[in-house]
């Protein structure tokens, strides 16, 4: 096991180059399995998530090598019965809908809930069932099948991300025109899209709320370069807005992250735009203000638990509104253990901000949850421990090293 050590109270001064978007390369890797020949996938960040993703696929039989870029062959993959790494991340689900696409039945553990909530599919075998698939659980595993998938005019409940992106992976090869309405239009899924419309895919609407999938008999190999991350662009904003200084976040799309820039600007912190860079300037002190999250392009839900650790040391009180999932306020309570002072009413916390906080040993609860603990860590008084780093690392490539390099005093130690 390992733990990050880190001695608070240092300005954050220089410039980071964020990795390619752990959200956009899941789903891409997925929509892999549709493709029978090779792909080159560029700016693939280098998280535990990714590295899981890939041993799933090559249990299915797909060929894979990871350097510098993503080389993947899924020509000779066989559909099998579900292997146990798929519990270990909930985006393994993604390749349901794939396996479903090219091999008309998949049989796929449950995924388990997590630490933000239950996270239930029951909008992605909606879509399925509407495309001419039967699904049937029993045991924990679920059996979906089908003779042919048919077309589809499918409205999603709720825009969620991952029943969007499964109903797309498992309607391209469709006979006919799916229609997918109140669908998410996250950015991660516009990048799986122009993936898959390189790749020989019709798809039409993306970025809007109803997406249009003109059946197609195959898909040709590919190369595709992954887009910037915006959560984890938005972390590191965040951590110059607490720490204070001077930050220059690069090879980034400001128009992802636009929620947060301007929430940031509300907050009375230093905002310079540019093509694909932003510029922070921060004292470390900001004014606490209200925040609800919403699917994109409101504000996301990826970003509450960082801006809950900007918030606890701000003037004043700020409430955050967290609708998107039911139980994401695990951090909350180790906020707390470094002197925040934030209550927490069901999907709502109210935040009074203080003077300052003081280090602690702390336990990361869930990734974004580990992000809002070194963001706390970075501008407390004194020495704070985070365990647990684990979940960081899923959705982070090498955080530290990122953040000593801009002046942060952050160690990665075995314990
Ligand atoms: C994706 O999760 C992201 N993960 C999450 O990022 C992100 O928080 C989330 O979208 C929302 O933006 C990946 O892309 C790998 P949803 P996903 O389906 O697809 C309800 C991170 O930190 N819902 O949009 O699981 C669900 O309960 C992770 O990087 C149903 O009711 O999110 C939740 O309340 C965390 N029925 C809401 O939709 C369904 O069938 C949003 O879930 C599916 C979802």
């Amino acid at each position: 096991m390992e733990k990050f050590i880190i001695n608070g109270g240092k300005k954050i001064n220089g410039c980071i180059s964020v990795s390619g978007a752990k959200n956009a390369i899941l789903p891409i890797l997925a929509s892999t399995l549709l493709i029978k020949e090779r792909c080159v996938i560029k700016n693939v960040p280098k998280l535990s998530d990714v590295y899981t993703m890939v041993d799933l696929l090559k249990y299915y039989g797909a060929d894979v090598e990871f350097s510098d870029e993503l080389i993947i062959d899924c020509s000779k993959i066989e559909n099998k019965p579900p292997s146990e790494k798929v519990k270990e991340i909930r985006a393994s689900f993604l390749i349901v809908g794939a396996l479903l696409g090219r091999f008309k039945s998949v049989s796929m553990f449950m995924p388990g809930g997590c630490n933000i909530g239950q996270r239930p599919i029951d909008l992605h075998l909606k879509g399925f069932n509407l495309l001419g698939a039967k699904s049937q659980l029993e045991s924990g595993i679920i059996d979906i099948s089908t003779q042919y998938l048919s077309s589809g005019d499918i409205y999603l409940d709720f825009p969620s991300v991952g029943a969007t992106e499964n109903i797309i992976l498992a309607s391209v090869f469709a006979k006919g025109v799916t229609t997918i309405r109140n669908c998410a239009i996250e950015p991660e899924i516009v990048d799986m899209v122009n993936f898959l419309n390189k790749a020989g895919a019709k798809i039409k609407g993306v970025g809007s709320d109803t997406i249009i999938i003109e059946g197609v008999e195959e898909l040709k190999g590919v190369e595709h370069s992954v887009i910037a991350d915006r959560i984890e662009a938005g972390t590191f904003m965040i951590a110059t807005a607490s720490a204070g200084g001077f930050l220059k976040v690069e090879n980034i799309i400001p128009e992802h992250i636009k929620s947060i820039i301007l929430k940031l600007r509300e907050m009375e912190v230093e905002i310079e735009e540019g093509e694909d860079f932003v510029i922070v300037k921060s004292s470390g002190k900001t004014i606490n203000k209200d925040i609800k999250t919403m699917p994109y392009p409101g504000f996301p839900t990826d970003m509450q638990a960082q801006f809950s650790a900007l918030m606890a040391k701000g003037c004043g009180t700020g409430v955050i509104n967290e609708t998107v999932f039911e139980n994401r306020f695990m951090h909350i309570g180790e906020l707390n253990k470094m002197g925040a002072n934030i209550s927490v009413e069901g999907k709502v916390a109210i935040i009074k901000g203080v003077e300052k906080l003081d280090g602690a040993i702390v336990k990361a609860t869930d990734l974004r949850a580990g992000a809002a603990l070194i963001i706390s860590a970075l501008s407390a008084q004194g020495q704070t421990e985070i365990e647990n780093i684990f979940y960081i690392d899923r959705g982070y490539d090498c955080i530290e090293k990122k953040l000593s390099s801009v002046g942060c005093d952050i160690r990665r130690v075995n314990i």
